[in-house]
Formats: C-alpha cells, sequence, structure tokens
C-alpha cells in the first residue's frame, strides 16, 4: 500500500466539498457524512484509488461497493431498472436505500468496485454534505462505510479518525449521522429480495412493492452474495452476550427502554440505546454505544432484548453479528 502522509480533517462546508472532489479526482481517499454512517470514498471509475480503498480498510477483495450518486438519472446510466426498482427509488431516494440492479455494459465502473459481478450496488444519499461532495465532484463515488473491516461502523467523524487516521486523504467532519444504521440493500436484478435489512423498515419497503420481498438467495458454498452479511461482521472488541435478563459480574449494559435488568447497578458502565424503547432512537444510537462500551474496559457487553419489528430487525441483525463468534476468541 502506498503511504498517505497525513490525514486532513475539515468540517463541512463548501470548500470542504471542493476539497474532497479534489481529492477524489487525484485518486485520493475521502471520508464524509451520510444520513446512514460515515462512509469512504474513492473515485468509481479509478480502479487503483479503490484498490487503495480496500487496503485502507483492510478490507477483503472479494467484497462489492455501493455506487453513490446524485440523482436516479445518473442511477439509470449505470444499471437497468426494473419497474419494481424504479418504484423504490421513487418512493425511498434520495435516502437509504441501496438497490442491487443489472450493470450496463461499459458503465465506466471499475470492475473492482463490484469484484467482477456483473450487477452493482446504486445508493442516492440524502444527506446535504454527501449531495454536496457528489455535485462538486460530478461522477459516482464508491463508499463501504470508514471504518477498518470488521469494525462497528462509523456515527462520526471522530470514529473515522480512530480507525482510518494515517490511512485516508480526507475526513469531512458533518457531525454525527443521523440514521446511525447502514442502508437497506435490496436485490431488484429477479424478484425483489432483501439483501441487508437496514435503515429503512422491511415493511416499509413491502408496503411500496405491494408485496413481501423475498428472502437473500442463498450464497452457492465458498462464494458471497452481500458480504457484509459475513457472520462476524459488525465487531467491537469485547464479547457481546444478547438477550441479556441480567448483568453480570464485570459485564457493561447495553440497555434498552425504562425497566433495566437485575444487576444493572454493578455493571462496570450502562448506556441505553432508547430509554423510551424507540428503535429509531436506538439504530441512530446503536454504533456509537457498541464503541463507548467497547473502550470502557469490560471483557463482556450484556444487550437487553430488542423488539424484531421495524427498525428492530436491521438492529436484532447487527447485534447477532457483533456477538458472532470470531477468529482468536473462544
Ligand atoms: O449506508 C450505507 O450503505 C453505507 C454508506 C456509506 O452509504 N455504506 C455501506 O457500505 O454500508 P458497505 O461497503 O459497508 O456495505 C456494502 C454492502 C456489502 O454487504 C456488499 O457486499 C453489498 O453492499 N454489495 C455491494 N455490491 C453488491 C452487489 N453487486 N451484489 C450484492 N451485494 C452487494
Ligand atoms: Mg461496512
Amino acid at each position: 500500500m502506498t503511504a498517505v502522509p497525513e490525514t486532513r480533517l475539515i468540517a463541512a462546508g463548501p470548500d470542504a466539498a471542493a476539497e474532497a472532489a479534489r481529492r477524489l479526482a487525484g485518486g485520493g481517499l475521502v471520508a464524509f457524512p451520510t444520513e446512514t454512517v460515515y462512509g469512504l470514498g474513492a473515485d468509481a471509475a479509478n480502479g487503483d484509488a479503490i484498490a487503495r480503498l480496500y487496503a485502507a480498510k483492510g478490507r477483503p477483495a472479494f467484497n462489492p461497493l455501493i455506487v453513490h450518486l446524485p440523482d436516479v438519472a445518473a442511477a439509470r446510466a449505470l444499471a437497468l431498472f426494473s419497474e419494481a426498482a424504479e418504484r423504490l427509488a421513487s418512493a425511498f431516494w434520495p435516502g437509504p436505500l441501496t438497490l442491487v440492479l443489472p450493470k450496463r455494459p461499459g458503465c465506466g465502473i471499475a470492475e473492482l468496485a463490484t469484484a467482477g459481478l456483473d450487477t452493482v450496488a446504486l445508493r442516492v444519499p440524502a444527506h446535504p454534505v454527501t449531495r454536496a461532495i457528489l455535485l462538486a465532484f460530478g461522477r459516482p463515488i464508491v463508499a463501504p462505510s470508514a471504518n477498518l473491516s470488521g469494525h462497528v461502523s462509523p456515527t462520526s467523524a471522530a470514529h473515522v479518525t480512530a480507525d482510518l487516521a494515517g490511512r485516508v486523504d480526507l475526513v469531512v467532519d458533518g457531525g454525527a449521522t443521523e440514521l446511525g444504521l447502514e442502508s437497506t440493500i435490496v436485490d431488484c436484478t429477479g424478484r425483489p429480495a432483501l439483501l441487508r435489512p437496514g435503515a429503512i423498515a422491511r415493511e416499509a419497503i413491502e408496503r411500496v412493492l405491494g408485496d413481501a420481498l423475498a428472502e437473500a438467495p442463498r450464497a452457492p458454498e465458498g462464494a458471497v452474495p452481500a458480504p457484509g452479511m459475513l457472520a462476524s461482521h459488525y465487531a467491537p472488541r469485547a464479547a457481546v452476550r444478547l438477550d441479556a435478563r441480567e448483568v453480570e459480574d464485570g459485564e457493561a449494559l447495553l440497555a434498552f427502554g425504562a425497566n433495566l435488568p437485575q444487576g444493572a447497578e454493578s455493571a462496570a458502565r450502562v448506556l441505553n440505546l432508547s430509554p423510551r424503547g424507540d428503535l429509531v432512537e436506538a439504530a441512530a444510537n446503536l454504533f456509537g454505544h457498541l464503541r463507548a462500551l467497547d473502550g470502557a474496559g469490560a471483557t463482556r457487553i450484556a444487550v437487553m432484548p430488542i423488539p424484531t419489528e421495524g427498525l428492530g430487525e436491521a438492529i436484532n441483525d447487527r447485534l447477532r453479528r457483533a456477538a458472532a463468534p470470531r477468529e482468536g476468541r473462544a
């Protein structure tokens, strides 16, 4: 990997968008806020820049990236939209929805960005800072979440620099992200299928489609259709114990709702995703609280049960991944 001499941190604004565009055009790596989580951007047409992006994240090169665009017209230039895809785009773009679609041959997106697939993942973000950067750059930007591969996704510029200082060129600080959960990914290459639960609840998508989403197609042995679905993906360092109905010795507590479990008063630290039991607030706090509890020195984080409806599906999905056994851990 080429050494990056210095990571610049600048506040969002017109100058920041121009500087981000300049760095991207030069093949640089730029982290910026979106309404979901911070992304690490590179020029989607520049294979060398994307190779450096994979290296900076320590990401397996088979994991394809989401292409970010300013509007649906730019998206149509890259991929073939089914009728269902058009409906979803007009209902949820700009916003936290990613569509996987058949890639147009010769669309100019680097092969490395799509990991050699004949499909491409597209998203039109709503965040004003992301949009300003997309407009200033004027071309598609690939952006995975701006964390080291396998770490918790970043919801603030401080999270980004904790993982990527010295590995990227520029971090644009636009404050905390609003939603705190990655985009929902729907595969529209056939009957629409949910590849990754995310910031838009399954129910909202099914209402627009007037039909149930299919389950994600099962990967053939060894293949990975949505590698973000790798079991231990969203991983704090501490072990994570789900559905905790009491707090054990030495545990920190990730709480939800007003009624804390037995032993909470002696927990190493307690953070509440939403004292009033609101799943939207819980989603926004999820990754930040996991990071904070991870930094509190506890060896294990006990997580209270979280309801499974609405955004609860995505929250429980990320928590199961955080709790999945990892290499180097018994
Ligand atoms: O909210 C988000 O989506 C954030 C912000 C920065 O936009 N981005 C994000 O990117 O979460 P990332 O790279 O962390 O996750 C992208 C997911 C991965 O699970 C990847 O496997 C999947 O999208 N993906 C990308 N292209 C795909 C394709 N052609 N087919 C199936 N899955 C794809
Ligand atoms: Mg990610």
